[in-house]
């Protein structure tokens, strides 16, 4: 297969192969291929469980942004945001000998001269190649750390909540209009904060938990909650949000659903993903929405807030069970989804 125009960037760019290569969020295990067969040693690290799972067990670098040998090169897969750019440069610097070269590729569109600008406060060198099939390299040399930013934390008053994010996650440490709309409408059923112990009032999941804000709000009112999502920055960061708010929430790295419990969870909490990668794409949470139902106990509620105009609402219906709107401004609906008890 040949390999996809920004990968085959990436690798020209890099030139010979040294021996100890990391690769960072690599797509579809290309990049760690190529690199395994010049004959390097490569480890591999990727914040997305399905980016992950391309790529041979024993290659992947386990943690969060972790290495355990110190690489003389780095191929990395640019982000599409500054703040995770900043954040990524200021973890490479901190590890990095100054010796080792950063090779970093996207698409030319998704990337900003800010791209540069971070890279330069954490590396001495910093060029960008020529632009070839919509792509581009960012090459970073001369490691010199300056003070990490990263992760930011910021209270929310209209939630309650201090957010900590790093930078490659949804909308960092803000919060986002639809979330901001389903939990005030959920606040009806979810119940008042809840200040000292007590029995859980019931089995909560955060699906697609970002920083952890909706997560930590439930945990606020006493449900026992998981926060799940594909991206490890973002469990780091729903973890930090959780401790931060003193409040327990437990954490899962997973595609949507995938091994969550039939019959376990009473509330599920979603401001599902609308992308992947930089397409807008709903046929995940379609799948998603079809999965829901068995995870769900019967008496059990879905919670979920999406753009207005996007199809979600019969196929709610269709697949769990009465669907009601419960809030909607210009943007957005909320909807609640009750799976019914067995007749
Ligand atoms: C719209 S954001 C919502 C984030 C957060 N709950 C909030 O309200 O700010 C959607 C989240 O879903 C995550 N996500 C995307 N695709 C996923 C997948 N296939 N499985 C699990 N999580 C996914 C993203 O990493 C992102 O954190």
């Amino acid at each position: 297969m040949p390999l996809d125009p920004v990968a085959s960037l990436m690798l020209d760019e890099a030139g010979p192969l040294p021996a100890r290569v990391l690769v960072l969020d690599d797509v579809g295990g290309e990049l760690t291929q190529a690199a395994t067969e010049a004959g390097a040693l490569v480890r591999t690290w990727c914040d997305d469980v399905r980016d992950l799972e391309a790529v041979p067990p024993h290659l992947r670098v386990a943690g969060f942004l972790t290495t355990e040998e110190s690489p003389e090169l780095v191929l990395w897969r640019l982000p599409q945001s500054v703040a995770a750019v900043e954040d990524y440069a200021e973890y490479l610097a901190a590890r990095l000998d100054p010796s080792a070269r950063v090779v970093a590729g996207g698409r030319t569109k998704h990337m900003t001269v800010a791209f540069n600008t971070a890279l330069a406060r954490q590396f001495t060198t910093v060029s960008a190649s020529l632009g070839r099939q919509k792509s581009r390299v960012l090459h970073a040399s001369g490691a010199r750390p300056a003070p990490p930013r990263w992760p930011m934390r910021r209270y929310l008053p209209e939630v309650g909540v201090t957010a900590v994010a790093h930078g490659n996650v949804f909308n960092t440490n803000r919060l986002d209009d639809g979330t901001h709309l389903l939990l005030r409408t959920l606040s009806r059923a979810a119940g008042e904060p809840v200040t000292n112990g007590g029995p859980p009032r019931g089995v909560a999941l955060d699906l697609g938990c970002g920083s952890g804000i909706i997560a930590t709000w439930l945990a606020q009112r006493g449900w026992a909650t998981t926060g799940v999502d594909a991206s490890l920055s973002a469990l780091v960061s729903t973890r930090l949000t959780a401790r931060t708010n003193r409040v327990r929430v437990a954490v899962r790295r997973a595609d949507m659903l995938a091994g969550t419990r039939s019959q376990s969870v009473d509330l599920l909490v979603t401001n599902p993903p609308f992308h992947i990668g930089a397409a807008k794409d709903s046929r995940p949470t379609l799948a998603m929405i079809r999965a829901a139902a068995s995870v769900l106990r019967p008496g059990g509620e879905m919670w979920m807030v999406f753009n207005s105009h996007l199809p979600y609402l019969p196929e709610l219906r269709r697949h769990i069970g009465v669907t009601t709107v419960e809030a909607q401004d210009r943007h957005y609906i909320v909807a609640r989804v009750l799976k019914e008890h067995a007749s």
